[in-house]
């Protein structure tokens, strides 16, 4: 599956991402607030093999942010799809993309989520310390809606998203 953005599109992974999933998780500055993985490109293929079938039931979705020239820019996912609320996250962004990549590839997954897959709301949890990130996700207009020792717990509702749009 295919969404076209303006300047990136998203696509679904396939089994020969493995190698760029895995080389962009070795990042140690970037994934210091994202949890650990397995560690090979094999285990990440195997990792791949079982997400393709929560795919097939649209139970979960795993993209790949690439430029329109088809260039790999990042990698960012849908899950742990609840009664009217999706969860999204694994979300990292290649140093020397461009800068409008995180902004659009956010708007990609809330339009997909909200209007594809028709759910009023989004919740996803932030490590603390992750300030950037946190921070993003404030301007986006989301709410914290909890904490514990290690995350803020955000909500994101449709209704807000449709604000946030406008502006
Ligand atoms: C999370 C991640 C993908 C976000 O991408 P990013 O490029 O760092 O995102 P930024 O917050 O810098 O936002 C990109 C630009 O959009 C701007 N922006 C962000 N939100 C905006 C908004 N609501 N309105 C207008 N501009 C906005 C930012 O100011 C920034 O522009 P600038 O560089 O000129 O200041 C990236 O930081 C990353 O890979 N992090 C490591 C992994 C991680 O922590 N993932 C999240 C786990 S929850």
């Amino acid at each position: 599956m295919i969404i076209y953005g303006k300047n990136i599109n998203m696509r679904t992974v396939k089994l020969k991402d493995a190698k760029f999933i895995y080389d962009m998780r070795q990042n140690l500055t970037k994934t210091k607030y994202l949890s650990k993985i397995d560690s090979s490109v094999k285990q990440q293929e195997n990792w791949i093999n079982n997400y393709k079938a929560r795919e097939e039931k649209k139970e979960e979705f795993y993209f790949v942010i690439e430029s329109k020239g088809n260039e790999r820019l990042g990698l960012v996912r849908m899950y742990d799809f609840q009664e009217d609320s999706f969860c999204w996250g694994s979300w990292l962004i290649k140093d020397g993309a461009p800068k409008t990549t995180a902004i659009e590839s956010a708007l990609q997954v809330y339009e997909f989520g909200f209007y594809g897959l028709n759910f009023k709301q989004s919740h996803f949890d932030v490590r603390k310390g992750n300030e950037k990130v946190i921070s993003f996700h404030k301007r986006f207009g989301a709410n914290v809606v909890s904490e514990d020792d290690v995350n803020y717990y955000f909500r994101f509702t449709e209704e807000r998203y449709r604000t946030t749009k406008e502006i």
